[in-house]
């Protein structure tokens, strides 16, 4: 398994490498850890301040370890006036979430979004890059037993 000093190993050390080794350490270990934002600063030249500005700043960056399954709500004007949330609603008191937190389990995070570019077919949820359009309670259900493994139902 890759780890943080093999990604810096293959990466530049310039500001504008920065974002390329947030994206790879993401992916090799599904989240930044905090303990890595001083060694990737270090690397790139920056203060530690810097690369969190950076992880604070784009959405797809988690300082948190993810869910096996990431449930994402938008919550846009378009899917908003369509009832998002509503079916964000359920998805928090299904799973007993906030935006932003994950099961004790680790099985769901639960995030919103302000837009994903899909209005025309909102309310949108994106489920680990999985799009399920024109969302309705049903859908919750269906997504639900679907990750829990209750295929028959989805
Ligand atoms: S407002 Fe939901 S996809 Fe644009």
């Amino acid at each position: 398994m890759i780890d943080l000093h093999d990604i810096l190993k293959e990466s530049g050390n310039h500001q504008r490498d920065l974002l390329g080794i947030l994206h790879r350490t993401q992916a090799a270990l599904g989240f930044i850890p905090a303990e890595a934002v001083a060694t990737i600063a270090k690397h790139v030249h920056l203060s530690a301040s810097e690369v969190f500005g950076v992880l604070t700043f784009y959405k797809s960056f988690s300082l948190e370890p993810k869910g096996e399954f990431t449930i994402t709500v938008c919550l846009g004007t378009a899917c908003h006036v369509r009832g998002a949330a509503e079916i964000a609603g359920a998805f928090e008191r299904t799973l007993g979430l906030k935006a932003g937190e994950t099961t004790p389990d680790g099985k769901f995070s639960f995030e919103t979004a302000n837009c994903l570019g899909c209005c025309a077919i909102g309310p949108f949820v994106v489920v680990n890059g999985t799009y399920y359009p024109c969302a309705t309670s049903r859908t919750v259900e269906a997504i639900l037993d679907l990750c829990r493994g209750d295929k028959a139902s989805a």
